[in-house]
């Protein structure tokens, strides 16, 4: 079986990007695959962290993975800051990782704007750590969303630096970049990815809204005045209803096509109306599911302890045979 390695940050709330994007289809990969699914908090270290929100949020989003589907007797759930394979790998690959590759990260771009004297050295070198949180399990594909595409390509030419100065040792890692959802966009601005960061709590839908907050959002979500158009071409110059559309799409396990012909002419607020109703029937049995978890703490910190265990051992006899082939004292 090919291995997959994905994760996710435990900062802010989890939303209807972060399930359409990614989780929605690591689930539909556990069959196939033999899966890690991490929470990332080493990552979430790039921003100012209160320590007891951390581990309140670390624990959360194991929730959201599993309320949504990851079956812990089928995939490895762990906590990336358990296992410490990945951070001893990160530094290794720093030391093969040229400054050129590290500007051309669009997202340290973007987070950084203009005052990047100011930024950390950890947002700016965070995608390093990325490569070694995927390479530290030989992983053959990672299913990310759309934006984290260009991370894992740098992962690639790591994997290729590290095998050619070293010798074939890891795997060249697959994205996967699935569904219609890949960039679920804002919900006030089409041509803005749906953020956790986002200042309004309107641009997105928490995996934690209850009904009452996802009709208001999807009901106050910005579109155009034209009725739904019966083509894709037609969506192309309208990205806040190609928005729409993409997430009923996917939320419905329908094709972009089947949505416009059965919508086709429909005003917006009829089809908000519907993806509403939809993005409810299909959120709140995984909202429900979520609390109730979240009510027994143990229980998920014995599933969390028992995955990073697991993940521990297997990237441990990874980091042995770097360590061998670099010539690091063992
Ligand atoms: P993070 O925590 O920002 O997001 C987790 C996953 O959700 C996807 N995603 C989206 N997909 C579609 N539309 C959106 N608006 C949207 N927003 C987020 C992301 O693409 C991601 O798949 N660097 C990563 C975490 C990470 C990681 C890894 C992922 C660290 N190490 C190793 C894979 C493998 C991140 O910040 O994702």
């Amino acid at each position: 079986m090919k291995r997959i390695f994905s994760g996710m940050q435990p900062t802010g709330n989890l939303h209807l990007g972060n399930y359409l994007g990614a989780l929605k289809n690591w689930v539909a990969l556990q069959d196939s695959y033999e899966c890690y699914y991490c929470v990332v908090d080493l990552h979430a270290l790039t921003l100012p962290q209160d320590p007891e929100k951390l581990r309140a949020a670390v624990r959360e989003v194991a929730c959201a993975y599993i309320a949504c589907g990851i079956d812990v007797s089928k995939s490895c759930l762990c906590v990336q800051s358990a296992i410490p394979a990945h951070t001893e790998l990160s530094w290794i690959l720093s030391t093969l990782t040229p400054l050129g590759w590290m500007n051309r990260m669009t997202q340290f771009k973007d987070k950084a704007g203009k005052d990047r004297d100011k930024q950390l050295l950890g947002l700016y070198s965070y995608p390093v750590l990325m490569a070694a949180d995927i390479l530290i399990y030989h992983a053959d594909c990672v299913p990310v969303g759309e934006d984290q595409k260009q991370h894992v390509e740098l992962t690639r030419d790591l994997a290729l630096a590290f095998n050619s100065r070293y010798g074939e040792t890891f795997p060249v890692p697959e994205p996967l970049i699935m569904g219609f959802a890949a960039r679920v966009m804002s919900l006030r601005d089409g041509t803005k990815k749906m953020s956790k960061s986002d200042i309004s709590d309107y641009a997105r839908i928490n995996l934690t809204d209850d009904a009452d907050a996802i009709m208001l959002k999807i009901r106050k979500a910005k579109t155009d005045p034209e009725p739904l158009p019966d083509t894709i071409k037609a969506l192309e110059k309208r990205p806040e209803a190609q928005n729409l559309v993409s997430i009923y799409a996917s939320l419905a396990d329908q094709s972009l096509e089947t949505v416009l012909t059965q919508h086709a002419g429909a005003q917006f607020s009829t089809f908000k109306q519907e993806l509403a109703d939809l993005t409810i029937a299909k959120m709140e049995p995984l909202t429900a599911r979520m609390r109730q978890l979240m009510s027994d703490p143990a229980e998920i910190d014995a599933i969390l302890n028992a995955g990073s265990e697991k993940a521990d051992a297997l990237t441990q006899t990874y980091l042995q045979e770097v360590k061998r082939r670099v010539g690091l004292w063992l």
